[in-house]
């Protein structure tokens, strides 16, 4: 009897242990470090975050502050995803140098090229700052009473922080405003562009194979850190040195197998795994299909002429993959949800809840809770839905009326007199320079027509026959003279006289009508995070993603996707060759690739079986912002790049389930390889720090 217990104790840890979750580095002490080390870790919690030593979140960044980055050599090279630096890529390609189609590469430091813009910030210090932040907050305070007193207190809290002269200072609210933390960031400025695969291996498989596993794209790309002479954060000059941090990840040759420990570190961005099952069910239900309608008929237009036209390919190459990439997220979540049955599960969660509010005399204190929040979700429904609508029109898929939308901000501004207009005026000038680069009014139009009857009836695309926004030139043209003359060209035009009534109801009635219900939403759903956490003690409490730091672990591991089906963990070279269909869109390879493949040239990166391992999946819980995140072997050696999920676990966002939720991550020894083999730029193989903890560990 004792034995089985022993034994069911020692499973459901096993299974917990697996359960996901994003923790903070500055917490990992305790739960955390021993899970990890019943997983396979070695790491202590000092050796991930330590503030007083150099610790493996040294080498860490949040790039450009949507993706991850890794400093992977001691004089500042960084890596991330291929579709995390795409928008720089693109940004330095033309048909003469096609850096997105044939690759680029640095010979040395003096080719690598300047980003403007772009960013690279880590985390000097974490700091549990609750007690100061909810200071004085009562329960009698209303919910806009209390927001401000936590505003001003935050203020105090960063200013009284220490830090030095260049660095920043953040905080951030944690378990929806029940925890708060201080961040001091170092954000360094001068990130150039080092390497980056040809499309064809570093987006292999393009929509086709996106959130899709087995996989076999070498998603990945280079850049340097640069500093100024004292090592610090600088804007770009052409003085800077490269920067030296104060950890960076060796990296492992002898890879991963099933099994294996692997702990991702990163910035992941927005998951809501604390929601109730009625807004679930609103978001797959409604808002989910809607907003994929949108995308779907925005990428019907655009897909077509970027396969016929090179130019167009190019121009809007950051534009489709972004507007692909949720749109095709959104179908696997919803597919994700209703096959783990998550609504049911939530549901009887919800019930528990309820019941043990009963049991232990919380009803009257926490009873109300899920009720309202019940007639809140129904009342915000409607509008939710639409306010959605208008954002993926307004600012997701339509080019021009995104910019109308920004004219409309213009005009706005004019209300404050000439100085403001002016301000405005000439971010907006900023803007069309940018936007006209990359834009076709035809594609554009066809866009309208696409989307447009989506959002309401009344569609006209003769505007884009009549309107100056569809070139640089007129469009500099309106916005010429005194801001009276400006509004008044402005709202003669076409294109804005037919928007400016939809964007009016945006600001008038949609806006205002969401944030109010939003606001007493966020307000009960604080309130509920608490209440599970003290009803329901005995459940996995983690922080929801905010785009903060944070530790995810689990294990190298294959699963099954459907009835009959196993996924192996692990895609090789072999497999690339597979997927090859010369010519294609999505499918064709270099040449180069297919003769490495035919020689089996693999040099040092090939694994104890004789392939080249490309992609590999494990039970990290991971979310958009973890593109590019580091997979760290046992040891705190680099082993792979994270910068997927898979399509049946996508909705690990709302609800997470280890049996088929995985996140895909490229195999360090394909990278190096593609460096390495493919490209021939052997100084940046020189300056990582190459090791062997597997062999180095049997032959002792
Ligand atoms: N799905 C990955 C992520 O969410 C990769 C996206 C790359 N874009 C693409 N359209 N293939 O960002
Ligand atoms: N590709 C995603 C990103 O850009 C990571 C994939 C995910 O959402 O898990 O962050």
């Amino acid at each position: 009897m004792r034995f089985i217990k022993i034994i069911v104790l020692f499973i459901t840890l096993q299974m917990s242990a697996q359960q996901g979750g994003m923790w903070i580095p500055s917490l990992l002490q305790g739960m955390n470090e021993s899970e990890m080390q019943s997983l396979g870790s070695k790491l202590t919690a000092k050796d991930i975050y330590d503030v007083n030593n150099s610790s493996l979140k040294d080498a860490i960044g949040h790039f450009n502050g949507g993706c991850t980055s890794e400093v992977i050599s001691a004089k500042g090279l960084i890596l991330t995803n291929h579709h995390c630096g795409f928008s720089q890529i693109q940004s330095h390609s033309s048909l003469e140098n096609d850096y997105l189609k044939d690759g680029f590469w640095a010979m040395n430091l003096d080719e690598e090229l300047p980003n403007e813009g772009l960013y690279v910030e880590f985390i000097v210090r974490i700091e549990d700052v609750t007690k100061q932040v909810l200071e004085g907050i009562t329960d009698d305070m209303t919910d806009r009473e209390q927001q401000s007193k936590i505003g001003t207190n935050s203020n105090a809290v960063e200013r009284a922080a220490k830090k030095e002269a260049w660095q920043d200072t953040r905080i951030k609210a944690f378990y929806k405003g029940n925890q708060y933390f201080l961040f001091v960031t170092e954000r360094y400025e001068d990130i150039r562009l080092v390497g980056a695969p040809p499309s064809s291996i570093g987006k292999f498989g393009s929509d086709t194979d996106n959130w899709v596993w087995p996989r076999h794209t070498g998603d990945f790309s280079l850049f340097r850190i640069y500093a100024d002479k004292n090592n610090r954060p600088a804007k770009y000059s052409k003085d800077n040195v490269p920067f030296t941090p104060k950890h960076f990840l060796p990296v492992s040759l002898d890879g991963i197998s099933e099994d294996d420990f692997t702990m991702v570190f990163g910035f992941p961005g927005t998951t809501d795994e604390y929601l109730p099952a009625i807004a679930v069910e609103q978001t797959v239900k409604k808002v989910n299909p809607a907003n994929i309608a949108i995308r779907g008929a925005a990428l019907k237009v655009i897909d077509a002429y970027m396969k016929t036209d090179d130019q167009i390919r190019i121009q809007y190459a950051s534009k489709q993959a972004r507007i692909a990439n949720a749109w095709k997220k959104w179908i696997g979540e919803n597919q994700g949800i209703e096959k783990s049955g998550a609504l049911a599960i939530k549901r009887k969660m919800e019930a528990d809840f309820t019941q043990q509010l009963k049991v232990k005399g919380l009803e009257s204190k926490y009873g109300t809770i899920l009720p309202e929040l019940e007639r809140l979700y129904k009342e915000i429904e409607d509008v939710r839905v639409k306010r959605g609508q208008f954002v993926e029109v307004f600012v997701r898929t339509n080019e021009l009326m995104q910019l109308m939308f920004r004219l409309s901000q213009m005009e706005a501004a004019a209300a404050n007199g000439e100085e403001a207009f002016d301000k405005a005026r000439a971010s907006m000038l900023a803007r069309l320079e940018g936007s006209f680069k990359d834009f076709n009014a035809e594609v554009d139009k066809g866009v309208f027509e696409g989307v447009m009857p989506l959002y309401t009836e009344n569609v006209d695309a003769s505007i884009y026959d009549k309107t100056a926004f569809t070139s640089l030139e007129s469009a500099k043209k309106v916005l010429e003279g005194y801001s009276s003359e400006v509004l008044e060209k402005l709202n003669k035009d076409a294109a804005y006289s037919y928007a400016k009534p939809l964007i009016v109801e945006f600001y008038t009635e949609l806006d205002p009508k969401f944030q109010a219900l939003n606001d007493q939403i966020n307000a009960l759903e604080k309130q509920y995070m608490k209440a599970l956490m003290e009803v329901l003690p005995k459940q996995r409490y983690f922080p929801d993603a905010n785009s903060t730091l944070r530790v995810t672990y689990g294990k190298v591991k294959g699963y099954e996707p459907r009835d009959a089906v196993y996924y192996e963990p692990v895609t090789y070279l072999d497999g690339v060759i597979e997927k090859y269909i010369p010519g294609d869109y999505e499918f064709d390879l270099p040449e180069k690739l297919m003769d490495l493949y035919a020689k089996k040239d693999y040099g040092q990166y090939a694994d104890a079986n004789g392939k080249l391992p490309v992609c590999f999946i494990g039970t990290n819980h991971t979310t958009g912002g973890n593109s590019g995140s580091p997979a760290i072997d046992a040891n705190g050696n680099l082993i792979g790049l994270n910068f997927d999920r898979v399509w049946e676990g996508t909705m690990s966002d709302m609800y997470y389930s280890p049996e088929i939720c995985r996140n895909i991550m490229v195999d360090l020894r394909y990278v190096l390889f593609i460096v390495d083999k493919y490209a021939g730029v052997k100084h940046l193989i020189d300056e990582m720090k190459l090791v062997h903890p597997k062999k180095n560990k049997k032959k002792k």
